[in-house]
């Protein structure tokens, strides 16, 4: 099975009528998206989907900030783009980021479920959505309408995901979670990810401790990492990037990553954009990540 693993593509759009800047809050809106326009290139959004689409990959998960300010035209055009990757829905999973609930009238609208609610299993989280018989999406939401970027997953939803994965009849062999928000990054990533952290990282690390080997693929820090964190050796931490942003220090090439799952078998890719061309780079693999079928359904 191979999964397509994109997230943060941050659809911008200059929308906003000049009297609304007396505002505070649209102020602060206009200066954001200014700043994502310097840094996110619109005009590479097709080459990144025909590049996706050319991979003819089992599944698409899109791990949250499809969007700048959460606004329904930000949405659209969002959705419009990616349409040739969204066109069978039981190959697309789709998770929000925090900037998909940037406004209080986003989340009161329900903006997000509305444009891509159709890509997650429930609108209520924690959810399971199986691919196939042996692997499943466990999908998280700790996003919250926030100025600062900073989450928390609710205690309800943290409760739930437990009792989900401690049910051994709903625990797949190969689990793959998908939260905007990373728990762990690597040693160069720690610092801007303790900026805009999870706040409650720490109890879902405790729960994930104990779920046995699983995918975490996460958004939210803009560059590309495959890892195991210390603290957590049952986790293969994933973070696809950012595929649209500007790169001029060369240190983090915008693109996505390839997971390609085989029996016990992980294997990652990273097809990253060099400016004139894409370089498909192996970033992980580990033939024993998962256990073997009759192992787990002998533990089951
Ligand atoms: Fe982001
Ligand atoms: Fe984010």
């Amino acid at each position: 099975m191979r999964i397509v693993h994109l997230s943060d593509i941050h659809v911008w759009r200059y929308a906003f009528n000049p009297l609304h800047l007396l505002n505070k809050r649209a102020f602060g809106m206009a200066e954001l998206v200014l700043r994502r326009a310097r840094k996110f290139r619109l005009e590479r959004l097709l080459a990144v989907v025909e590049r996706v689409q050319g991979l003819d990959a089992d599944h698409i998960l899109i791990t949250g900030d499809l969007t700048t300010t959460a606004l329904p035209e930000e949405f659209r055009m969002a959705r419009v783009a990616l349409d040739g990757l969204l066109v069978d829905r039981g190959r697309v999973t789709v998770v929000p980021g925090n900037h998909d609930r940037y406004t209080a009238g986003s989340v009161r609208h329900h903006q997000f479920e509305r444009w891509f609610g159709e890509f997650a299993q429930s609108t209520t989280y924690p959810w399971l959505r199986p691919l196939g018989a042996e692997t499943a999406i466990l999908g998280l939401d700790a996003t919250r309408s926030h100025l600062s970027a900073t989450g928390r997953l609710p205690a309800e939803q943290l409760a739930r995901a437990g009792e989900m994965l401690a049910d051994g009849a709903r625990r797949p062999r190969r689990l793959i979670v998908a939260c905007h928000y990373p728990v762990a990054a690597p040693p160069v990533y720690a610092q801007e990810l303790a900026h805009k952290r999870m706040k409650n990282a720490a109890e879902l690390r405790v729960l994930l401790a104990e779920v046995g080997p699983h995918l975490f693929c996460s958004g939210h820090v803009h560059a590309a990492w495959a890892y195991v964190p210390e603290a957590l050796p049952n986790q293969l931490s994933l973070n696809a990037g950012a595929p649209l942003l500007r790169d001029p220090t060369g240190l983090r090439p915008p693109g996505f990553l390839e997971i390609t799952l085989h029996n016990q078998d992980v294997s990652v890719v990273h097809h990253a954009w060099l400016g004139t061309e894409w370089d498909a780079r192996p970033i992980y693999q580990d033939p024993s990540f998962f256990p073997a079928a009759g192992a787990f359904l002998a533990q089951g």
